[in-house]
């Protein structure tokens, strides 16, 4: 059995934010930003919801990969920021997609979640529950970042991606041929979001800036430069491969520092990792399937090559995915 990607596509909003733009919001400079990060402007969602994005990304991913909505059986999407509680984002996006006959629900595994996304739809198709699904990513985070907050309102933007998985059956050798994920739970306070206040609660109980992204950035990077190596080297174990086997490493967008440090833990060198944090900024559950689109539209990914995919994110959670393209 080959479950394997046939579809990529993605989709960012209009209005894009760039480091001098946020000079002139917070105590910053384009010049600290682009060092510490990588990023120069990232994409805002003004009329655009997690939602709409989400079932932009599909339609254009059906498309490349030649199939419709009607024949779609699981549609999962990976997302902490959707506008809706109530029905989920899935839901909303099998709606705007007319893929009456697809099961739908949503994953929050923050940053990590297209990855828990794609772990599931394996399961589920590795088992005969489905043969196809429609994995998406699709966060609008500008909605809960606090913007007073120069440690946290440069790094993220807006934005979805979504791939289209298929048991292909076929003796090519493409697909997913090694998985791992991991949560840390006791490591929660690093980079949380409470989001609303729960009934009981009181003001003076909460901390109003807690309803908004809290970070502690210099943790959240050691805890990435230390667990992402280690997962991926479960992946690999998995594949049978090493690191160097591998020909793109298309990995989590949170930092360029980060990636920089994950190639050297892996001793590989830092052209097999593409980035597009430059354009995108950390756009959460959806940057590995932007970018991995981005890479797909204009060819970079030839048939037959070996791929990591790997993220992390709030939870903490962590996942990789070894694949031939
Ligand atoms: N502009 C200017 N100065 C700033 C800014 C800013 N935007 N932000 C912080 N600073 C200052 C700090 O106040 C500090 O000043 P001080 O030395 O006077 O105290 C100084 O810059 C250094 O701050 P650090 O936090 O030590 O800077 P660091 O090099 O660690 O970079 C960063 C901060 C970019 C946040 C980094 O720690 C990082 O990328 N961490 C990982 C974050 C991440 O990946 N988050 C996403 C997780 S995925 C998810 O689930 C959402």
């Amino acid at each position: 059995m080959g479950i394997a990607i046939l579809g990529t596509g993605s989709a960012l909003p209009e209005k894009i934010l760039t480091n001098f733009d946020l000079e002139k919001m917070v105590d910053t400079t384009d010049e600290w930003i682009r060092k510490r990060t990588g990023m120069r402007e990232r994409h805002i969602g003004e009329k655009e919801t997690v939602a709409s994005l989400a079932a932009t990304a599909c339609k254009r991913a059906l498309e490349n990969a030649g199939r419709t909505a009607d024949s779609v059986d699981l549609i999962i999407v990976a997302t902490c920021t959707t506008e809706m509680l109530l029905p989920c984002a899935a839901c909303r996006v099998q709606n705007m997609l007319g893929a009456e006959h697809a099961i739908a629900f949503d994953i929050n595994a923050a940053c990590g979640g297209f990855l828990f996304a794609l772990n599931t739809a394996h399961h589920y198709i590795a088992s005969g529950a489905c043969k196809n699904a429609l994995i998406v990513g699709s966060e609008v985070l500008s909605e809960i970042i606090d913007w007073t907050d120069r440690g946290t309102c440069v790094l993220f933007g807006d934005g979805s991606g979504a791939v289209y998985v298929e048991d292909t059956g076929t003796e090519d050798g493409s697909g997913i041929t090694g998985m791992s994920q991991g949560s840390n739970g006791m490591a929660g306070s690093m980079l949380y979001c409470r989001g609303r206040v729960v009934k009981g609660e009181t003001e003076p109980e909460i901390n109003s800036e807690d309803l908004l992204v809290h970070m502690n950035g210099g943790e959240v990077f050691k805890f990435a430069v230390r667990q992402v190596p280690v997962c991926i080297k479960k992946a690999l174990d998995m594949a049978g491969l090493k690191p160097e086997d591998i020909d793109l490493y298309i990995l989590h967008q949170a930092n360029k520092r980060i990636i920089e440090s994950i190639a050297k833990s892996l001793k590989t060198d830092i052209e097999r990792f593409p980035m597009n944090i430059e354009k995108t900024g950390n756009t959460s559950s959806a940057s590995i399937p932007i970018l991995l689109d981005e890479l797909n539209r204009e060819g970079r990914i030839k048939k037959g090559q070996r791929i990591m995919l790997s993220g992390f994110g709030a939870g903490m959670t962590f996942g990789a995915c070894a694949m031939v393209w």
